[in-house]
């Protein structure tokens, strides 16, 4: 279903900026179902979506299952080590092929027993050969494209997504010295947020809430007062939220952070559904996994460093994530409430280092939107 008419004009006005300043978008945005289909392929689908770490399956044969935009997909190590992902839908009659996560040097349909290489060709397929239609090499599981950046896998459903890494360049430097690629990730957890995945990838990329809804848990620490945007791309937006001069430091932290890096986290976004904060001894993360209008589904995690898993500070932390992600669940959940309402507004965002990544993520949705025709 296309887009009507209002949902078109403001989508173009936003996309091309048209002069405008930063504003805060109407309800129809977050609640609308014609609009989560038309996002769901030119948005998710034809982005680079997350969909786990590279941690989770170290070893050939170790395989994740995760649900992109309306794709079911298993994310395997091949038996060279190489990461893959395919359709986790049976060639035979359609079945769901694995669930969940595990090791597997062949995966088997739990129907009738189809089985299939890591490469993704048929191994099996019980009395076929008696069918003299049958033709086991057009019988391989659909392969999507893959790229790991930072250690994180990124899978692009369309197949026609630009190489990824060269979109985030412009944010290296601003991570190299925590460095993520040394950290893994604790064993992730799902939740299912009654919200609008965009409302959750703006929340979590401003600043502006942080001494008001976690007044009793981050004001302390990262207060709205010392946030400050960071570079963006077409890929990403970013920002840094500085610690209090009071706050304890978050340890152990690499050698190489500056003191400033030492005293901040870095956030970003990797459009579409990838969310990170990474300070200088952990990052939360959290993967996206939109399932309706008013509904998204979240992988979420911790990158901890090397040895690092059971130590006290590190076990205090994931207990501060559970609290700062449980009162933004709460405050969103609130907030869908109102997208039907006749009085939500179309208001001006706050300045840039408090929502100036609202804005970069708006425009980029209303890109995506309005230029796939
Ligand atoms: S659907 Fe998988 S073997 Fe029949
Ligand atoms: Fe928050």
């Amino acid at each position: 279903m296309p887009l009507d008419h209002d949902q078109s004009t403001l989508l173009n006005a936003v996309a091309s900026e048209d002069g405008r300043s930063p504003h805060s978008m109407p309800g129809w945005y977050y609640s609308d179902p014609s609009l989560f289909e038309i996002e769901k392929k030119h948005v998710l689908s034809a982005g680079w979506m997350c969909s786990g770490h590279s941690s989770e399956i170290p070893k050939p044969g170790m395989y994740y299952t995760v649900t992109l935009a309306d794709e079911a997909v298993v994310v395997l190590r091949d038996r060279d080590g190489k990461l893959r992902a395919y359709s986790n839908v049976c060639r035979h009659r359609g079945m769901k092929l694995v669930e969940g996560a595990g090791k597997a040097m062949v995966l088997t349909c739990p129907y009738h027993a189809w089985s299939y290489h890591l490469d993704g060709t048929l191994n099996k397929a019980p009395y076929m050969d008696e069918v003299e239609s049958f033709d086991p090499a057009a019988c391989s599981l659909p392969e999507f494209k893959v790229e790991e950046w930072m250690g994180f896998i990124f899978v692009n459903i369309s197949g026609d997504a630009a190489p990824l890494a060269p979109g985030m360049a412009a944010l290296e430097p601003h991570l190299a010295n925590y460095r993520p690629e040394d950290r893994h990730t604790v064993p992730t957890w799902m939740e299912t947020w009654q919200v609008n995945w965009k409302s959750l990838i703006e929340n979590f990329m401003e600043g502006y809430h942080l001494s008001v809804t976690h007044a009793k848990t981050l004001d302390h620490i990262t207060p709205t007062e010392l946030c400050e945007k960071l570079a963006k791309s077409t890929q990403f937006t970013a920002y840094r939220s500085n610690y209090r001069p009071e706050a304890e430091q978050r340890k152990p932290y690499p050698a190489e952070l500056t003191e400033k890096e030492r005293r901040s986290s870095v956030l970003f976004t990797v459009y579409p559904n990838f969310l990170i904060t990474v300070g200088p001894n952990c990052a939360v993360f959290l993967i996206l996994l939109p399932e309706a209008a008013e509904e998204v589904n979240i992988k979420m995690g911790v990158l901890v460093q090397e040895g690092a898993d059971d130590l006290p500070a590190t076990r205090a932390y994931i207990e501060l994530a559970h609290e700062f992600n449980a009162e933004d669940k709460a405050t969103l959940e609130a907030m869908q409430k109102n997208t039907r309402t006749a009085h939500r507004p179309i208001a001006p965002l706050a300045p840039e280092q408090y929502e100036g990544t609202v804005w970069d993520f708006t425009r980029h949705v209303a890109q995506c939107l309005t230029t796939s025709g």
